[in-house]
């Protein structure tokens, strides 16, 4: 059975099972659409700003405007929050719902919004470490723009989880791009390093914390490329992102990671990290 929480759709709040839109949606018909994913850790917002301004880059890639300033999307997002709970936002844009499927874009078109706020469930493998497949990136050159076209992502991460592991890094000529829903860190010769941004890549804002805090707590820290074969004689591999936070892999391809458990340098980072969120509350 749907859960009848309370949706934000198009300027109202109302019950997820009264929240419909238009098989005529672009978000429908073509996927021409962004979104974000913005946690809630008892009622507080984390890093709202940056979330808000990769949600404005995204909207650029996609030449749709911003139908909401900062101050309207926090007053439209504050209502979904549960103050008692720890919690993420989806929201997501779409190009709206137009009068024929046609590729090219509207003259006119009022953009579709849809909001919800879900539990964040801690995610099973954070502290004992997952497995991780590398494959092939298939995906596109718009990796930088949250887009609602995830197909490449949804095939990747299904091809890990039959392999039986729980994320697939990766892997665009040679070169680690992130993971199916994820960005990517390695440490080699006790240095983090993770690829810069590119449009190869989702600018993660929990790969941008974990980066401001380690330069903050002068952990060598470095924004370079690194091959498949760097990533294979990695003493420590994490996947980072706003859900499931900084998960350290400890197979990948069948093959032991470091020692097979959490690395040291993920028990001190994991560390700094849990003890900056509750420092935000
Ligand atoms: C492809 C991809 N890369 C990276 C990330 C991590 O981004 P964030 O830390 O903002 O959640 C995600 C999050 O879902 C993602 O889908």
């Amino acid at each position: 059975m749907l859960e009848n929480k309370t949706v934000f759709l198009n300027g109202q709040y109302l019950p997820l099972n009264e929240a419909n839109i238009s098989v005529l949606d672009r978000g429908f018909l073509f996927g021409d659409g962004i979104y974000e994913v913005i946690p809630s850790y008892l009622g507080q917002l984390f890093h709202f700003k940056a979330h808000f301004e990769r949600l404005e880059a995204s909207l650029q890639v996609i030449r749709l405007a911003n139908p909401y300033s900062y101050d309207e999307w926090l007053a439209l997002l504050m209502p979904l929050v549960d103050a008692t709970k720890n919690e993420y936002i989806y929201l997501q844009i779409t190009r709206g719902v137009v009068p024929k499927r046609d590729h090219a874009f509207p003259e006119t078109s009022v953009p579709t919004v849809f909001a919800m706020c879900s539990p964040i469930v801690v995610f099973q493998g954070r502290e004992t470490g997952i497995k991780a497949v590398t494959m092939d990136d298939s995906r596109w050159q718009l990796c930088h723009a949250k887009t609602i076209n995830l197909l490449a992502n949804i095939l990747h991460r299904q091809a890990a989880l039959d392999a039986g592991t729980a994320e697939a890094i990766l892997v665009k000529d040679g070169i680690v791009t992130e993971g199916a829903a994820s960005n990517v860190f390695i440490v080699t010769e006790g240095v983090l390093i993770t690829p810069p941004k590119s449009n190869a890549i989702l600018p993660g804002i929990t790969r941008d914390v974990i980066v401001n805090l380690a330069h903050e707590k002068q952990l060598a820290c470095r924004e370079e490329f690194f091959t498949l074969a760097q990533l294979q004689a990695a003493e420590e591999i994490w996947v980072t992102s706003s859900t499931r936070e900084i998960v350290p892999v400890i197979e990948l391809d069948g093959v032991c990671v470091g020692k097979g458990c959490p690395g040291a340098v993920w028990v001190q980072m994991d560390a700094i990290f849990q003890a900056y969120k509750q420092s935000l509350q």
